[in-house]
């Protein structure tokens, strides 16, 4: 009986909500009035079903559901689900909701889709590195049909989180320090995973996550307190959000930090005043893992019903994995607590987003096992990621033309990860196969030299203190002209809960540099680094002729650093991140504020001055460094005015000349430092930039257009404004320079 009843309404509701025009065209008013259709038939406990999700989890052979979960999917308890994919997989769920269920509306899949599905793209901090936002957003839509050919409608990502502290993991997960870049790739990223038609089965939902400040947390200690003022958060940590927003970002997800004493979970000021009144953002907002129950554990709740009520209050819609909204909203809305509408409104978002991705119309239609057999793993995604890999990488430093290598040499090639192919596809790899089917190092060697002239020896463990496999790396390199050790970290170093107090390469392997180093003084050596965050390079920076940043360069990572090693691709990639000389310099960014005593540039070592004792302020490696192997040349920066008005604009062109051998791109980077403000401006801060291709010995003029818009910032009333008076103006391919160039912005 309750099978027919359920088919009947089932076929009401298709009837309902499906006997219109489907999908192009439709507005969020035309939506929303199938979904008030819709909630007419819903009891308030299947309301509150739409608000709740749980993980599948999963294993090797597929997923695995425990009978909680299943019972609660059959009750209409639950509206989606993370951690299950297969089109196998997701199918069983689905004809669950579909069929079993008294309304039998379709859950939604969601995954943590970072850097790749099954073809794993280089890590988030890598793709930034290539300042590349056509590359971002083509990965990013080959990820999305990746996953939703195997039944995945939504993805956690991308993570906004601004991040100025190595030590964090989580760094790896984002695109750095810088808030314009990371707000470029925010716009990508939404870009590429929702398409222009979120109806067409292979576009997927984006997620802005982890809102907010979940980058600063305290010590770069994961899940640590967040205390910052308003100013900063405006201008730093909620741009790249916004950017998400107009991008047209359909989710948002918490942070599981507290901001200010209010943990982000439950804070009113961050969902209902700025998300919901300001920003105008009419998605859904999911909480991240269990975070409504951690409410009690921050001293903020005093138990799980009190955290379900202040989650609900704050404006969160989406229940991950606490089971609170399963468990306390209906008794709250029955006490009078909450008010029904509250709940009706987290419901009807939920449920517009699964009319948008045309759930009601084919509940399967991301279900298609045929579909997802050709579309995993298909030769342009895998040449997509072996590209990708290349313009990842930064060169950090490379003397006397070590690089790229010459393939007439015997090469030594050393290391824990020369031939790894399980690390290399870095964390949050998704569904990434780290059992062999990645391209390591190794592998790409052998695309470009006989087997003959390369010498492999392991040499250490990533993280161990043993060091008897070191005579065998040292009779290797004896065997070879030259010597290309791939050092860094283990994949789990880097990623949620991975903060580490050291940032230098783990266990021996910078013993192991150095015992080559000493035994073979006169041969070169290359260091490539495959790791999740920056590094404090200094000893290796003394040892070795050239560094290859490689970052964790994914599935086909080691074919695409081989193409960067030797000179197929011309190394682009910049930093987007700062690497310090050692831990204590932590935090250190490019566009830090000036202090009151800032050091004089001629003399660093001058008493009470804001400097260090026993090292110099300045970075190892700056933010936007990195190498070609050509050089390129910055010459006559003009500006079309010497002065800008608050409607007018002004153009800065310069000069940029391909110098050297080679053919390659370059990215030019455009700073602006506003020299009085009436709260004191950042000494720099990057507003544009631009990759462009130059053949060699060819010279382009490229032009930056700069108006009051780019000048803005949050001042100490919190209005967004801009202030006239004196600018300095650069256009550089680093942020290591000195302003030579002025404007005035007029008060008119
Ligand atoms: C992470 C999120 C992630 C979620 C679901 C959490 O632990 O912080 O970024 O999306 O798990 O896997």
């Amino acid at each position: 009986m309750k099978i027919i009843k359920a088919s009947f309404l089932t076929v009401l509701i298709f009837f309902v909500i499906s006997c219109q025009p489907k999908k192009v065209g439709l507005q969020d008013n035309d939506y929303y009035k199938k979904v008030d259709s819709l909630m007419k038939l819903m009891t308030l406990q299947e309301k509150i079903g739409q608000t709740v999700m749980y993980s599948g989890g999963w294993s090797v052979t597929g997923p695995i559901i425990s009978d909680n979960n299943i019972s609660y999917i059959k009750n209409g308890d639950v509206g989606a689900m993370l951690n299950v994919y297969t089109a196998e997989g997701t199918r069983k769920l689905q004809e669950i909701a579909v069929n079993e269920t008294r309304l039998g509306i379709p859950l939604l899949f969601g995954y943590d889709v970072i850097h790749g599905f099954k073809t794993i793209f280089p890590i988030n901090l890598a793709a930034a590195s290539s300042w590349d936002l056509d590359d971002i957003e083509k990965t990013s839509r080959i990820a999305a049909d990746e996953a939703s050919s195997s039944g995945i409608h939504w993805t956690f990502a991308p993570m906004l989180d601004v991040a100025r502290d190595p030590r964090w993991g989580r760094i790896s997960e984002g695109a750095g320090e810088d808030v314009f870049l990371t707000s470029k790739t925010a716009e990508a990223y939404v870009k590429g995973f929702q398409g222009d038609n979120l109806y067409d089965k292979t576009t997927i939902l984006a997620c802005a996550k982890h809102f907010v400040g979940y980058g600063a947390a305290q010590a770069g200690r994961d899940y640590h307190t967040v205390n910052m003022g308003e100013g900063e958060l405006r201008n730093v940590y909620l741009p790249p959000f916004k950017a998400a927003i107009d991008a047209g970002v359909e989710t948002f997800m918490t942070a599981f930090n507290e901001l200010n004493g209010v943990p982000a979970t439950a804070n009113k000021f961050l969902y209902k005043e700025i998300l919901r009144n300001e920003w105008k953002f009419n998605g859904f907002v999911v909480t991240d893992y269990t975070a409504i129950n951690e409410l009690i554990k921050h001293g903020f709740a005093k138990d799980a019903k009190e955290a379900t009520k202040l989650a609900m209050n704050a404006g969160i819609d989406m229940d991950m994995m606490s089971s609170a909204n399963r468990k306390y909203l209906s008794s709250l809305v029955k006490e009078g607590s909450l008010q029904e509408n509250q709940v009706n409104e987290a419901c009807r978002r939920v449920l517009l987003a699964k009319y948008k991705l045309g759930l009601f119309d084919n509940p399967y239609k991301y279900i298609d096992k045929d579909r997802e057999k050709n579309t995993i793993y298909k030769r342009e995604y895998l040449n997509a990621a072996r590209h990708s890999a290349a313009i990842s990488s930064v060169l950090l430093k490379n003397d006397a033309r070590t690089l790229p290598l010459n393939k007439t040499q015997k090469i030594a090639l050393i290391g824990p990860l020369a031939n790894d192919k399980r690390h290399i596809l870095g964390n949050w790899a998704a569904a990434g196969d780290r059992k062999g089917k990645a391209a390591s190092v190794y592998d790409g060697f052998k695309e470009y030299l006989p087997k003959n002239r390369i010498f492999y020896a392991k040499g250490c463990e990533i993280d161990s203190k043993e060091k008897e496999n070191f005579t065998k790396a040292i009779s290797t390199a004896n065997k070879a002209d030259m010597i290309v050790l791939v050092l860094g970290e283990d994949y789990n170093m880097s990623g949620e809960a991975a903060s580490r107090s050291s940032i230098k390469l783990p266990g021996n392997q910078t013993s192991l540099l150095k015992a080559l180093r000493n035994k073979f003084p006169k041969k070169k050596i290359v260091l490539v680094l495959m790791n999740g965050r920056p590094l404090d390079l200094s000893e290796e920076e003394l040892l070795t002729d050239a560094i290859l940043e490689a970052w964790f360069p994914g599935t086909m990572g080691g074919l695409g650093i081989a193409d960067v090693l030797f000179g197929t691709y011309n190394p682009s990639g910049k930093l987007p991140v700062t690497f310090p000389r050692n831990v204590g310099q932590i935090p250190i960014y490019y566009n830090m504020k000036n202090t009151g005593r800032p050091i004089p540039e001629n003399n660093p070592k001058q008493d009470y001055k804001s400097n260090y004792l026993d090292i110099p302020n300045t970075p190892l490696y700056p933010f936007g460094h990195g190498l070609s192997y050509t050089k390129f040349t910055y010459s006559n920066v003009t500006l079309s005015s010497k002065s800008n008005t608050y409607s007018s604009s002004l153009e800065a062109t310069v000069d940029i000349k391909n110098d050297g051998d080679y053919d390659g791109f370059e990215i030019a980077q455009l700073y602006i430092h506003d020299k009085v403000g009436s709260v004191t401006r950042p000494v720099k801060e990057l507003k544009g930039f631009k990759k462009i291709f130059l053949k060699k010995g060819e010279t382009k003029t490229i032009t930056f257009t700069i108006n009051a818009e780019n000048l803005k910032f949050y001042n100490s009333n919190m209005e967004y404004t801009v202030e006239p008076g004196e600018f300095e103006i650069a256009i550089q391919g680093s942020s290591d320079f000195k302003f030579k160039n002025t404007f005035v912005l007029e008060d008119i």
